[in-house]
């Protein structure tokens, strides 16, 4: 089989293709023929040393270690894998979880990272009926389901926020009400709560384009340092979120995030989008779309 890996830091070059064994499923381990890998920032981000890529995927089920009762071969199963850009994984059963019938795998990879990302953000911040609502990064893989996710929460008005005017369509025909690029989120209208996935000085940014008592959530992993003037000023509030820490924290509530994103799915409320599926030989293009900040959606490999 194909599987990509690397063995240098850098860019989207240092990804190269290589010829691999087929892993065999251990004790308590699927074995999954992948049909579609979810590509992210986070992933592109870890890029700094001989090690895996991490990535949400999907497919069929070819062969089941010892000790999984839950699995057979012939199901469709998502789930996060170590060594993810592959035509097989193995994937411990305990990561893994159904894909409803109707549900495509590249649906799968697009909403269930991303989609559990930006609900548990979004109730992090404790939405009320009729609130402003600001997403940043709003065209993004995350992003772009917590657009949508913020009208379903009862958001009366939802700012979107990206880099590039580029993305302002995209992000309105999501569903939001203004879009406005970061250096004019001053402009845009005050925010009761906000969803930052940039971080850094844009955090710094959504926390000033907040009403007074207005509060934030941060998810993404920009990192960088803040100014918390405007925190003490304004009586705001910052929380953070991270799902791997909820999902070890509280695997009722994750199964709950999980159970509702399909179900916002199955009923029409949430539409992932697509920007482009790349072949595994392209991942390294897969990884310069969302380098250059240019993608619409999420970013899918289909091996
Ligand atoms: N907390 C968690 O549990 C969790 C889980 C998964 C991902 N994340 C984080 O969530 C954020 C968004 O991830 P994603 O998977 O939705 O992203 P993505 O679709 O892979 O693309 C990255 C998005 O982030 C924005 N961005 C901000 N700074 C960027 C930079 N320096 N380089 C490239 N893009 C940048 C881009 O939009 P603009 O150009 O419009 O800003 C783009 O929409 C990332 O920081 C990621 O690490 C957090």
């Amino acid at each position: 089989m194909r599987r990509v890996r690397y063995e240098r830091s850098g860019g989207p070059e240092v990804l190269e293709v290589v010829a691999a064994e087929v892993p065999v499923a251990g004790p308590g381990e699927l074995l999954v023929k992948v049909e579609a890998i979810g590509v992210t920032l986070s992933a592109i981000r870890r890029i700094n040393g001989p090690q895996e890529l991490r990535a949400e995927v999907a497919g069929e089920v070819v062969a089941v270690g010892d000790g999984v009762d839950d699995y057979a071969e012939g199901y469709r199963v998502v789930g996060l894998c170590a060594d993810a850009y592959a035509e097989y994984v193995v994937l411990p059963a305990d990561q893994a979880s159904a894909i409803p019938d109707g549900a495509s795998a590249v649906d799968a990879v697009a909403l269930m990272r991303s989609g559990l990302v930006a609900l548990g953000a979004l109730d992090t911040a404790a939405p009320r009926e009729g609130e402003t609502a600001l997403i940043t990064a709003a065209a993004g893989g995350v992003g772009h389901l917590a657009v949508q996710l913020a009208r379903v929460r009862g958001a009366g008005w939802v700012v979107a926020a990206v880099s590039d005017e580029a993305k302002a369509e995209f992000v309105a025909g999501l569903g939001a009400d203004e879009v406005v690029t970061y250096d004019r989120l001053q402009a845009a209208k005050q925010a009761d709560f906000g969803l930052d996935g940039v971080g850094g000085t844009g955090l710094g940014a959504a926390i000033g384009a907040l009403a007074e008592g207005g509060r934030v959530v941060t998810y993404g992993t920009g990192g960088g340092l803040i100014d918390t003037e405007d925190l003490l000023a304004g009586g705001k509030t910052l929380s953070g979120f991270r799902i791997g820490r909820l999902a070890q924290r509280d695997p009722a509530r994750y199964e709950d995030l999980r159970q509702q994103v399909w179900q916002f799915y199955a009923s029409g409320l949430l539409h992932p989008v697509v920007h482009a599926e790349f072949a595994l030989d392209d991942a390294a293009a897969a990884h310069a779309v969302i380098e250059q900040r240019a993608n619409l959606g999420k970013v899918v490999l289909v091996p």
